[in-house]
């Protein structure tokens, strides 16, 4: 209750701050990915909410809805402009920017780099220390479009300093929130030290769950996850300096 209540705060103080926030519906589309056969439920801003579309997809353990899940397989569909702005885009777990686990992601090299960030204001968020786990079971890059569907383990609550906060997959509901850059990140090559700066579109909303969320089949799914993609990170902060891409 005490989340719903902090969710509705959160979701007035977005609407305040931003019109171009609430850019889709609560209730999911079920879809059903061609390649794995995994089923999500998904939600979408539309190419008028944010430059191309943006796609986020849930699918949970079978018991995901009686008992509070801590992990989930996330699918995410988001939009590059062109070959040289192919930007990046973030979730939020807990919907807002602030106190929430967030994940950034962006296409490079014909991968898909994530990084878990958090933060506790309306700063750049700064890599994430909790022991969340990202692993990928397919991506895929072109032009116009990249797709990510991964495994997120420890995913559903973080702590991180004296801020924590859960997402609880019995509610029945999910606070989740997006941001779309047009702009790429600079230094690609090391998700967890990248260069970016403010979303050019941003959203929170309130995702209902619907019982295909949650299916059997999920653990054979999360065997799926084999990949971990980490960047070529330099040993030491001096080292660090972006290349020219
Ligand atoms: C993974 C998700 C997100 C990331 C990585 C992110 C990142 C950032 C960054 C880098 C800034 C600029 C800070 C600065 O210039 O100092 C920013 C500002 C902002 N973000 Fe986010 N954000 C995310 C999600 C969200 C969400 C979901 C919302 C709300 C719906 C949101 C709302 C805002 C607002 C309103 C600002 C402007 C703050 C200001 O100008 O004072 N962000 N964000
Ligand atoms: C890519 O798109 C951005 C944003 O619309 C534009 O400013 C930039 O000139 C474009 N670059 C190329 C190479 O088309
Ligand atoms: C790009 O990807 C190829 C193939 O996976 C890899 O061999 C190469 O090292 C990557 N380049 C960079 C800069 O990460
Ligand atoms: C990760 O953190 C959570 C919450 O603190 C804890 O319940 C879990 O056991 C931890 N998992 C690992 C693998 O350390
Ligand atoms: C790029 O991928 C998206 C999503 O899979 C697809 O809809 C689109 O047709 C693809 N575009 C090209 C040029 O292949």
């Amino acid at each position: 209750m005490k989340s719903f209540g902090n969710l509705l705060t959160a979701l007035f103080g977005a609407l305040t701050l931003s019109q171009r926030c609430l850019g889709q519906t609560s209730t999911p589309v079920v879809y059903e990915d061609p390649d794995t056969g995994i089923v999500f439920d998904t939600w979408s801003a539309s190419e008028e909410v944010t430059s191309g579309g943006l796609t986020i997809g849930f699918a949970l353990p079978s018991t995901a809805l009686k008992t509070d899940a801590t992990e989930y397989i996330g699918y995410l569909q988001c939009s590059s402009t062109n070959t040289t702005d192919n930007g990046w885009c973030g979730l939020s777990l807990g919907g807002t920017m602030t106190d929430s686990l967030l994940i950034i992601a962006y296409p490079y090299n014909n991968t898909i780099y994530t990084s878990f960030r958090y933060t506790t204001e309306y700063s750049k968020p700064t890599v994430y220390t909790g022991n969340a786990t990202l692993t990928q079971i397919s991506s895929t890059v072109n032009s116009t479009h990249y797709t990510l569907i991964y495994r997120c383990q420890n995913c559903l609550s973080w702590t991180e300093g004296s801020s924590s906060g859960s997402a609880s997959t019995s509610a029945g509901t999910l606070g989740l929130g997006w941001a779309q850059s047009i702009a790429a990140p600079s230094n690609r090559n090391c998700p967890d030290n990248i260069g970016f700066r403010e979303h050019s579109s941003e959203s929170i909303f309130v995702a209902d769950l619907s019982s295909e969320v949650a299916n059997p089949s999920y653990s054979e799914w999360a065997a799926l996850a084999t990949k971990t993609v980490t960047g070529k990170c330099a040993a030491s902060t001096s080292a660090a300096v972006p290349r020219s891409t």
